[in-house]
């Protein structure tokens, strides 16, 4: 049985984690923890990008070798993402053997079918970057200088001009096109396509794809001297950790038969808009050259800014996704990046959007609710809710109607929509409380009560699931509360059938106030 296979790029190990590499992070996360809860198999890989003459440099800068200086970068990657309840499969680094051996492997494969050939590099590279870039691409400014065509780079880019190994990306133009146009679902969103598109049509340059005037890459055998570009070689972790075994791998290093086919194609995978141009063209074209199948989505996602700024080593204001895990908890921080904005567009994070968010969303509206509920079936039922169902006007049916919904916004990748879907029912719910007043039908009408705390607690429980892939924690305490553990249905139908006459109790707030 084929997994959902589903991954984030690879972080450079030049610099700590902030919350744009969070941000990519939890999206794969949240998808991954809604389709596990709906029993499907699932390989969610993360990790880091540890080659290349950038992290070279800053191991240089650092005085250390570069292998100690990516081990200790790769930790805080590795080590932040529990705090931040990711619940990856696999962690990939490119230092890693299981990694080199293939890409060793895959390079070698190219030059024997012709992908990959010699020749001469003439151009510009972009250090900051890690990006070739032609003379057509850079052309000199107005004071004969060439910078980085990269909008959010514009750093001075230094002329080369050295033997080279090329990947024939060139040939690939029409092959592309032709997917882009059969295959609606592999670039999105949708307006981001369009700007591919037109960069295929515009004609695509073969890529030189060894580097031979420094060392910390992976050696390509057959060409000494020289090491594999770093996106190359970055861009192969997919299919390396997913076990590929390419023609000439040692036995010794070979995956199990089969195991490969049981991920590949990816699902979904999650980049940011400025290495869209890498996973849309190049990366594509490097599987067709392969014989392999192109991944199902390749989703693009936006930019975050902070406090009005885009986040910069000058600025020294990378947002750190620990600072507000520590102080609201990783469940708020993933909460708020994702109802924010709509996946996909830019947006900026700052302090106050976010305390506010925290006390009218999370602390009043799903908190409170949660809050209020179970103390008056403490109250009043003694905590413990009626074996069955009285009967009485009951809004489970409405709201137990939403988990489609729910369930297809998040396979949209339309996290916002999800939310506001489930915010739509906590807001029904608290004016529900509001109009049917239990704690007046407590003294007026008392056989009423039971009812409809019953129904109050069935759809809480419903909400508790459908919030787990945004706030794992937070719907692990709320479903304890609510006197049910370890849903194992989307649909709830099992959650509300719940144990017979559970205890519900009120503990201490999901978020408390700030
Ligand atoms: O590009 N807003 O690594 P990287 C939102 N190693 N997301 C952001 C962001 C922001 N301000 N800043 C970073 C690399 N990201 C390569 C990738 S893949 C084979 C190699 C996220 O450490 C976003 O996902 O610079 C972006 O694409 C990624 O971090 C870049 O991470």
């Amino acid at each position: 049985m084929k997994k959902f296979y589903l991954t984030t790029p690879l972080y450079y190990v030049n610099a700590a984690p902030h919350i744009g590499h969070a941000y990519t992070t939890i999206a794969a996360d949240i998808l991954a923890r809604c389709k596990r809860l709906r029993g499907e198999g699932v390989h969610f890989l993360t990790g880091t990008d540890e080659h290349g003459e950038k992290i070279e440099a800053a191991a240089k800068a650092a005085g250390k070798t570069p292998q100690a200086f990516a081990d200790e970068y790769a930790a805080k990657f590795s080590g932040l993402w529990p705090k931040l309840c990711v619940s990856h499969d696999d962690f990939i680094r490119t230092t890693e053997p299981r990694h080199e051996r293939r890409v060793q492997a895959v390079f070698e494969t190219l030059l024997k079918t012709g992908d990959v050939y010699k020749g001469v590099y003439k151009g510009f590279f972009c250090v900051s970057d890690e990006t070739y870039w032609t003379d057509t691409d850079a052309p000199p400014d107005e004071k004969g200088r060439r910078l980085c065509p990269n909008a959010e780079c514009r750093k001075p880019l230094t002329p080369m001009e050295e033997e080279a190994y090329f990947f024939k990306l060139a040939r690939f133009q029409a092959p592309l096109i032709e997917h882009y146009k059969a295959h609606p679902e592999f670039l999105q969103p949708p307006h981001r396509a369009n700007e591919i598109i037109r960069f295929v049509e515009d004609g695509l340059h073969d890529q030189s794809i060894t580097r031979s005037k420094f060392t910390w890459g992976v050696p390509a055998a057959s060409a000494p001297g020289h090491v594999v570009y770093v996106w190359f070689d970055a861009l192969l972790n997919y299919i390396t950790a997913a076990g590929y075994n390419p023609p000439g791998l040692a036995q010794a290093d070979a995956s199990a038969p089969g195991a490969f086919e049981a991920l590949w194609p990816a699902d979904v995978q999650f980049v940011g808009k400025e290495i869209y141009r890498f996973h849309a063209v190049t990366w594509p074209a490097m599987l067709m050259a392969l014989g392999l199948p192109l991944p199902r989505t390749v989703f693009a996602h936006g930019w975050w800014t902070v406090e009005g700024a885009k986040m910069s080593k000058s600025k020294g204001n990378f947002a750190d996704p620990m600072e507000f895990a520590a102080e609201y908890g990783a469940d708020a921080f993933r909460y708020f990046l994702f109802r924010e904005m709509p996946f996909g567009n830019d947006g900026d994070f700052s302090k106050e959007a976010f305390k506010k968010r925290y006390n009218s969303e999370l602390a009043n509206d799903l908190g409170n609710l949660v809050s209020r509920v179970s103390q008056m079936v403490e109250k009043y039922l003694e905590g413990i809710l009626p074996e069955t169902q009285p009967s009485g006007v009951s809004l489970a049916p409405e709201v137990l109607a939403q988990a489609p919904a729910v369930a297809k916004a998040i396979d949209d990748l339309a996290f916002q929509e999800a939310l506001n879907l489930i915010w739509a029912v906590v807001r029904r719910l608290n004016e529900h409380v509001d109009k049917q007043k239990p704690w007046e039908k407590a003294k007026t009408d008392p056989s009423a009560v039971p009812g409809v705390l019953f129904d109050l607690v069935w759809c809480l429980r419903a909400v508790a699931v459908w919030i787990e892939p945004f706030m794992p924690q937070a719907a692990g305490r709320m479903q304890g509360q609510l006197g049910f553990t370890s849903p194992t249905s989307w649909d709830c139908e099992d959650v509300l059938k719940g144990p017979c006459g559970a205890r519900v109790r009120k503990e201490a707030a999901l978020f408390p106030r700030k």
